[in-house]
């Protein structure tokens, strides 16, 4: 898979070489490209953005110098992705379809976003012909200063789907033995008493059909306190 940035912040895409995600990237599963949109800034002061029409508070992003970092990365077969607090919610069937893709291409917005002829242009037939599909994502119910923590987010959550990513595949498995999931049921590890809290007897009991019913039944009422 390969997964793009767009962002006027490269920096906070350092984090995409630590840990799992770096060696995914060494082993050649994963490839990350980021882009830094001022560079496609043509005019006289590298601006990448300006006032709204129409009046009202703050700058919204120019449609040209998007459009000029976009085009290259609009390759056939393309999810593009514009991060907005506008989008439709993420979740783990998201990520979960987004993990089927080749390609995904992250437009991180400032400001008050991105002018919105950016998200038509892409969305039309000479593109969806290509099977190129846009996207415009929230990842929640707040606002953030822009979409680049989002885009890690989401890009954590997906590429922990991909065959390989993961040191143990096998917590994949049980995830997705869980109807939702993500529905995850506490777990304990040593010592059996730690603070004068004892571990729930049960897991200490070797009994797996048991510990399983106790299990989904923990998940349950978890998940319930928690709505
Ligand atoms: N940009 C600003 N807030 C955001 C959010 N909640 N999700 C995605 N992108 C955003």
């Amino acid at each position: 898979m390969k997964i793009e940035t767009v962002t006027i912040f490269p920096d906070y895409f350092a984090p995409l070489s630590l840990s799992l995600l770096g060696k995914a990237q060494e082993s050649g599963i994963l490839e990350f490209v980021v882009h830094d949109l001022r560079s496609f800034a043509t005019n006289n002061h590298h601006a990448v953005d300006d006032t709204p029409y129409g009046g009202g508070a703050g700058m919204v992003m120019l449609p040209e110098v998007w459009g000029q970092a976009l085009d290259p990365l609009m390759v056939d077969e393309t999810d593009l992705i514009i991060l907005t607090p506008a989008g439709k919610r993420f979740d783990q069937s998201m990520a979960q379809e987004f993990s089927r893709s080749s390609h995904i291409v992250f437009a991180c917005g400032r400001y008050e976003g991105i002018d919105d002829r950016v998200r038509e242009h892409y969305n039309t037939e000479t593109y969806s012909s290509r099977n190129i599909r846009v996207h415009e994502v929230s990842i929640g119910d707040y606002v953030l200063g822009g979409g680049e923590v989002a885009s890690l987010v989401m890009i954590e959550a997906i590429t922990r789907l991909l065959p390989g990513v993961l040191g143990n595949p096998e917590s994949l498995t049980e995830e997705s033995h869980n109807e939702d999931g993500y529905l995850e049921y506490p777990n304990f590890t040593k010592p059996a008493v730690w603070r004068e809290i004892a571990v729930p007897e049960i897991l200490l009991s070797g009994n797996h059909a048991e510990i399983a019913k106790w299990r989904a039944a923990a998940a349950n009422a978890r998940a319930k306190k928690n709505l």
